[in-house]
This record gives structure tokens, sequence and C-alpha cells, in this order.
């Protein structure tokens, strides 16, 4: 799949600009290529609780599963992530922070490619031993109860 860089950081420098970022002053933009040709973005939205700040790769990923896939009705070939562009309000690049590394590790695995000040890398370079849902499932308690 053709990945246009230059179209991914020109569309996290756009959204980036309608971050809301009025305490850390910090604007944040993100940019995603889906596996069905989508371009998704999202931005930062901080709050007065800080806590409960939204990270841009939060909007990003509610952009991925909230916006109309191209493969409707085919949840086996539910579109993933392939390529991201995270930058700050200057336009440079901006690595994940380690929750939103996880969380896109769930919406592209470790092949999608994350944008970096040296070039594109995957997401298993920025976070290696992940993680991640086959642990659960291999994990898991098999017969115990709830709590009540
Ligand atoms: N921020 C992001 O949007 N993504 C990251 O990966 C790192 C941090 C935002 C959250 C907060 O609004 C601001 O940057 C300062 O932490």
């Amino acid at each position: 799949m053709n990945i246009d860089w230059p179209q991914l950081r020109a569309a996290a420098v756009d959204v980036a600009g309608r971050a809301y970022a009025p305490y850390s002053r910090l604007r944040v933009g993100a940019a995603g290529l889906t596996s069905d040709g989508r371009v998704v973005v999202g931005c930062n939205v901080e709050n007065a609780s800080f806590g409960v700040t939204l990270c841009a790769e939060c909007g990003l990923v509610s952009a991925l599963h909230s916006t109309p896939s191209r493969w409707p009705g085919i949840d086996s070939h539910a579109p993933s992530l392939v390529a991201v562009a995270v930058v700050a309000g200057d336009g440079d690049p901006l690595l994940p922070c380690g929750r939103c590394r996880q969380l896109l590790l769930e919406a592209g695995g470790p092949e999608l490619l994350v944008d970096t000040a040296s070039g594109p890398v995957p997401l298993a370079e920025l976070l290696p031993a992940a993680f991640g849902g086959a642990d659960l499932s291999a994990r898991r308690d098999s017969g115990a109860a709830a709590p009540s």
C-alpha cells in the first residue's frame, strides 16, 4: 500500500491547529492511514481536571472506529491503522506517549509505521515486548467465578 507521508504529516499539522490545549499549550495532531485507504485524524483535548485530558492519538483511534469503513459489514476485515504521523504545533514529529503506544498497538499491530524525526519506524521498535490481547486469552483464569 502506498503511504503518502507528506499528506499524512500535513493532515497532522492541520488538525494540531484545532487542538484544545489551553493548560499545557502543547498542541498535538495525529493523522493515520487506514487499511481501507482513509485518512483519520485526532487532536489533544485538555480539561481543567488534568487527568481527564485526551491525547491526540485517542481521537485518532476513535475516528478509526467511528467513521464509516470502505469495507462495510465485513467484521473479519475491520480496518486497522497502517501508518501514523503525530506532530506538535511546531510541525515536527512528536513520539506518542506510552499509553498511546499501547492504544496504537491494538489499532494497528506491531507493524504499524509511526513517523519519527528520523523517519517511519514499526511500532514494535517503540513498544517492544508488548502486552496484547493474546496474553489475555492465553493467561486468564479458566474457571474462576466473578467476585460477588
Ligand atoms: N499529548 C498527546 O496528545 N499525545 C501524546 O502522545 C503525548 C502528549 C498531549 C496531551 C496533553 O494535552 C499535552 O500533550 C501535554 O502532555
